[in-house]
């Protein structure tokens, strides 16, 4: 008898109180309203939890006391084990109180307890045990594939719990209000919660959550991570080799592949011939050593996965190791060009102020000196 419930706290006192003090203790706790409370409280317990079940004796003779379960069977007489129920523990019988354990509590221990001494069948006590049942963290499950500029169905369910836990799906910390359904199960409940969400590329990975509230977790919410695994086709893209390629040079090119789920091969072909012989492909990137002329020609990076296809395409040309080639240096040439004619107009521009500038000024003196003869 080791655990004590702060709410039992004014019937429950060690053995080791001497008899008297015991009595004094219980007489003054018990014309407190407290402790009238406690005699009439029910007991609610966790599923697998332990409940006391408290049994007030007045005036008692010494005749039988007899403990019965909701069904009505006995659990106790006067003290001795009837029913064949280890969980069942008779912890106190005293003159004023009869207290029994009950370990492991299922939903099917629910109901009133009976408490009645054997010659007196017409007054008894009853105390009501409660099973509460918390749900487990729940599960999310994938009603609909979420494709891109589609819609995602997803189904948050808690299988079992007493009361009915409530479900809440969350994102970035906001509410997503679900179509919620409740089945009864007998003692326990099942919930479940179901939200429809447009989805686009830039929502694959991102986090949901779905939490089952419940009164006995104590805010201690059950939360269930997700994320969206939203598909879409592929995107290739060619990562082409700066600068110009002449003949004897190596190209590289790599193929820059997205789409979820991301396509496992990549196909290289060159328009209109076959890849070249010296043509070695690893993974997603296309290697031909030693270029030659005969290696012109447009070259083409092509993936599919199940909701589409994509390609891109690099057109190589292979110069003479020695011939002037004007189309990269063109560019810098032009700029550069650019950069100095602006120089220059603003050189020009600069002048053409100070210039105004100083015939202004000297014309306003001009004006101004037959005005300082008048003073
Ligand atoms: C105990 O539970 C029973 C049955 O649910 C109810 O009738 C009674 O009012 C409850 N007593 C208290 C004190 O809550
Ligand atoms: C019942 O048990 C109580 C407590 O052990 C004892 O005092 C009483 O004599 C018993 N009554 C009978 C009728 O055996
Ligand atoms: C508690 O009871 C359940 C069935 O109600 C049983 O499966 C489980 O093994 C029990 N646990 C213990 C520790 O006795
Ligand atoms: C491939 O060959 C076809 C037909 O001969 C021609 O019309 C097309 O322009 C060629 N494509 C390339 C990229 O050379
Ligand atoms: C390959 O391309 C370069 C650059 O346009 C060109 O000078 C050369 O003649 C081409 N060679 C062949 C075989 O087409």
């Amino acid at each position: 008898m080791r655990t004590v419930q702060s709410s039992a706290l004014c019937c429950l006192l060690p053995a080791s109180f001497s008899p008297a003090l015991h009595c004094l203790v219980l007489l003054l706790l018990c014309i407190t309203p407290r402790c009238q409370a406690v005699q009439a409280e029910n007991v609610t317990v966790l599923e697998g939890g332990t409940a006391q079940i408290s049994c007030r004796l007045q005036k008692y003779d010494g005749s039988i006391v007899v403990i019965q379960n909701p069904r009505r069977q006995t659990l106790f007489f006067n003290g001795t084990r009837a029913l064949k129920d280890d969980r069942f523990q008779m912890m106190l019988f005293s003159p004023t109180m009869v207290r029994i354990t009950l370990t492991n509590v299922s939903v099917s221990d629910e109901g009133g307890y009976f408490c009645q001494l054997y010659t007196d069948s017409t007054h008894h006590q009853v105390a009501t045990l409660s099973v509460s049942v918390p749900p487990e963290i729940p599960t999310v499950e994938v009603k609909q594939e979420a494709v891109e500029g589609g819609e995602a169905e997803l189904t948050c369910v808690s299988p079992r719990s007493k009361p009915a836990a409530t479900l809440r799906w969350m994102r970035n910390g906001r509410e997503i209000p679900g179509v919620v359904s409740q089945q009864d199960n007998g003692k326990t409940f099942s919930v479940s919660s179901t939200i429809r969400i447009p989805v686009e590329r830039k929502d694959n990975g991102a986090a949901l959550n779905c939490e089952a509230l419940h009164p006995s977790l104590g805010g201690q919410n059950r939360v269930r991570r997700y994320r969206l695994d939203v598909y879409f086709a592929p995107t290739v893209r060619i990562i082409p080799p700066s600068g110009i390629l002449r003949e004897g040079d190596s190209l590289s090119l790599t193929c820059s592949i997205t789409g979820n789920p991301l396509p496992r091969t990549t196909q290289w072909s060159k328009i209109n011939d076959t890849l070249p012989e010296r043509a070695e492909i690893s993974g997603p990137t296309l290697q031909i050593a030693r270029l030659s002329q005969s290696h012109n020609g447009t070259y083409l990076c092509q993936a599919q996965n199940n909701y589409g296809r994509a390609a891109d395409y690099y057109t190589l040309l292979v110069y003479d190791p020695g011939a002037v080639v004007e189309t990269h240096s063109a560019v810098p040439y032009a700029v550069i060009g650019g950069v100095l004619a602006l120089l220059v107009f603003t050189v020009i521009c600069v002048l053409i102020v100070t210039i105004w500038c100083s015939v202004r000024q000297k014309g306003s003196y001009r004006t101004r000196e037959p005005i300082l003869t008048w003073y």
